[in-house]
């Protein structure tokens, strides 16, 4: 899954690249308008009464920009940025020593927060509403709890997905963004920025062409283009032309949905053996070799947001878009077991 071309994850070499591309400032934050005007008010207020931004919680399918968005956050702040993951943290201790070494208004972001251990996320509910660490000291009825002061801080937590936090977490964040997939005038103004960070020249179609590709994700959009600039390279004189563009996707077999051999196996398996759905996201998931999680986080999200999976209460069906996309005949609707 990992070496997926049109995965929305990061893998090592994005995380590479994203460092330069990323925009430091909202300013050249691009898409995205809603999160962006909120996260502004909030931002400029906190500033103006010198106090700490309220704890933020972002919230979306992978490669939209969320840790980005926290970067851009601290800098819009003033403060430098401490980064962590869930599943990292492994003891109470751990996160301990990183909130105890917070300065003022920093911004601690956690990644993946609904992977946090069950007994250290316990320890951000104090951390979060009353600055302060409540520590255990001793066992048995000897043990006490001792209360230690923290700065205020801002954390910042990230997951693909809100329904996986627990309620006491997510009632802690005062600040609440759900990150959609980019538009596609949005993508192809991400694509042409990378290229000029890049220094790669690129026709104005060619940028659309990849845009398209990209699945509304820029962490895609910036993985393409890098194979693109590639091929260009080395099979053409380095322009990125339209011609360039859908000879590399061709390579790359990443088709002008900016679909690749997972999702139309996908796909495929609900028309094919599912007579088109519905089926369960397990059955699904047993039939394609996938884990569930990898489902519902990274497969689906985009083709349901495309019009080609519809989720119902009873599992998923394959759209009409589906059966044209394939190429197969679809069904009379009253002849579907619905
Ligand atoms: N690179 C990745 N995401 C971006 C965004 N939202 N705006 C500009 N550049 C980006």
């Amino acid at each position: 899954m990992t070496d997926r071309m049109v995965a929305g994850g990061r893998v090592e070499e994005d995380a590479q690249y994203e460092a330069g591309l990323r925009p430091r400032s909202l300013n050249e934050y691009i898409g995205q308008d809603r999160v962006r005007d909120n996260l502004e008010v909030s931002i400029a207020a906190a500033r103006g009464r010198s106090e700490a931004l309220d704890h933020v919680l972002l919230y979306g399918p992978p490669g939209l920009g969320k840790t980005t968005l926290a970067y851009v956050i601290g800098n819009e702040m003033g403060v430098p940025v401490r980064a962590t993951a869930g599943p990292v943290i492994e003891k109470p201790g751990d996160l301990a020593a990183m909130l105890t070494n917070l300065q003022q208004h920093e911004v601690l972001f956690i990644d993946e927060i609904h992977r946090l251990p069950p007994a250290i996320e316990e320890i951000l509910y104090p951390a979060m509403e009353d600055y302060e660490l409540d520590i255990v000291i001793g066992q048995g009825p000897s043990a006490r709890s001792v209360k230690v002061p923290l700065q205020r801080f801002t954390l910042i937590g990230a997951t693909t997905r809100a329904g996986l936090l627990t309620s006491p977490l997510r009632a802690r964040f005062g600040i609440v963004h759900r990150m959609d997939f980019y538009a596609l005038q949005d993508m192809e103004e991400i694509v042409r920025r990378s290229a000029r960070i890049l220094g790669v020249s690129m026709d104005h179609a060619a940028g659309r062409e990849v845009a398209m590709r990209s699945r509304g994700t820029p962490r895609i959009a910036n993985r393409l283009l890098r194979r693109v600039r590639d091929y260009a390279q080395v099979r053409a004189d380095g322009r990125i032309t339209v011609d360039v563009a859908h000879a590399a996707m061709k390579l790359l077999e990443v088709d002008d949905q900016g679909f690749d051999e997972i999702d139309r196996k996908l796909l495929r398996t609900i028309i094919e053996k599912f007579s088109g759905g519905p089926v369960g996201v397990n059955s699904l998931a047993a039939a394609i070799s996938e884990e569930r999680d990898a489902i519902e986080d990274i497969y689906e999200p985009y083709l349901i947001q495309a019009g080609f999976l519809d989720r119902t209460p009873r599992g998923r069906i394959a759209t009409a878009r589906a059966y044209e996309y394939l190429g197969v005949t679809a069904p009379e609707k009253d002849s579907r077991l619905w």
